[in-house]
């Protein structure tokens, strides 16, 4: 990992990417960074592992953290922003502690949720959103106010975060189950990728949707890990407390009761049927790449 010192003289050195909160998402994107030869510098809250200390504070006028970055090509916010003010109020405080210039003004990338998509329909990019949500009020500041681009994230997944963990927090009734319709996901690995081909590619005062171009649905994903769950166990390769064990037998009643009840003939159901789907073919075509990642199992 590429250190940049807090206060060292290192911090003033231009970087290609500088990443503001370097959580989970970095894990994919500082190797991607490393391998593909970019600069960079990262931060943390509190300064962790080399990366530099620094909290966004929207109230504050205190510009001395700001005076700690370095100048960047592409200033990637990966926390949320939120409301009117917060995204006009980190430019504005980035800006003027660096050298704006006609030859350099950084572009502004900030990663947002697909959440803002919530109507029970196919949406793509272009389609409208919820604009009283307060991260798409930060988002749309951040477009307007510096042309910022915003790459609004499907379910975050890889190492660490794997979707079939998600179910015993999601289903934990059969009515939890029955209301659950697709599950849209993206690897980590591709939200680095990303970041990198939208660095390169820079895309003006634009929202993408950034999915794996999968509709997951909910029911098929919870049978087919409840079947293999149950036949790990069976075969001794797989062990698992009795009441997990009871719970995928559950499960499993649970979905073919629902198919006979709702009329389902075979899963996984048809994508007009499972309510948000997502149309994430926008970006990768775009940047004329594909995800790597898909086919959750
Ligand atoms: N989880 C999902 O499935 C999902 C889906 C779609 C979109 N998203 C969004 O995608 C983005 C990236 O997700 P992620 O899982 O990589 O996030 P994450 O692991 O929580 O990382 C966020 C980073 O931002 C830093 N940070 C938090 N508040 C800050 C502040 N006020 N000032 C400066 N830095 C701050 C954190 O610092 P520390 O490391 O010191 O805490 C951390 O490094 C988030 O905006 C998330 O909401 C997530």
């Amino acid at each position: 990992m590429q250190i940049v010192e807090p206060g060292s003289e290192s911090n003033n050195r231009h970087v290609g990417l500088l990443i503001l909160g370097a959580g989970w998402t970095s894990t994919f994107l500082i190797p991607l960074l490393t391998r593909e030869g970019i600069k960079y510098a990262a931060t943390t809250t509190d300064g962790r592992d080399g990366t530099i200390h620094f909290r966004f504070d929207p109230e504050s006028r205190d510009s001395a953290p700001f005076k700690t970055l370095p100048s960047a090509d592409t200033v990637l916010i990966t926390f949320p922003l939120r409301g009117q003010g917060q995204s006009k109020h980190l430019v504005r405080m980035y800006e003027s502690t660096h050298q704006i210039s006609e030859q350099y003004k950084p572009n502004f990338v900030q990663l947002g949720a697909t959440s803002i998509w919530t109507e029970p329909t196919w949406h793509d990019e272009n389609s409208p959103y919820d604009r009283t949500n307060v991260r798409a009020i930060a988002e749309d500041e951040l477009i307007e106010f510096s042309q910022g681009a915003v790459l609004n994230l499907a379910g975050l997944y890889g190492a660490s975060r794997q979707p079939r963990d998600w179910v015993d927090r999601v289903i934990k009734s059969k009515a939890e189950l029955k209301a659950k319709g697709a599950l849209h996901v993206i690897h980590g690995e591709d939200v680095a990728r990303a970041i990198v081909a939208l660095h390169r590619n820079f895309t003006p005062g634009k929202r993408w949707l950034l999915s794996d171009m999968h509709v997951y649905d909910w029911w098929d994903l919870a049978q087919d890990w409840a079947i293999q769950t149950l036949q790990g166990v069976k075969s001794g390769d797989l062990k698992v407390p009795v009441d997990k064990f009871q719970r995928q037998e559950e499960l499993l009643v649970w979905v073919s009761e629902l198919m006979v009840e709702e009329g389902v003939r075979a899963l996984p159901r048809d994508t007009s049927s499972v309510g948000r789907a997502l149309d994430g073919r926008g970006f990768w075509q775009k940047m004329g790449i594909l995800p790597t990642q898909g086919r959750i199992r």
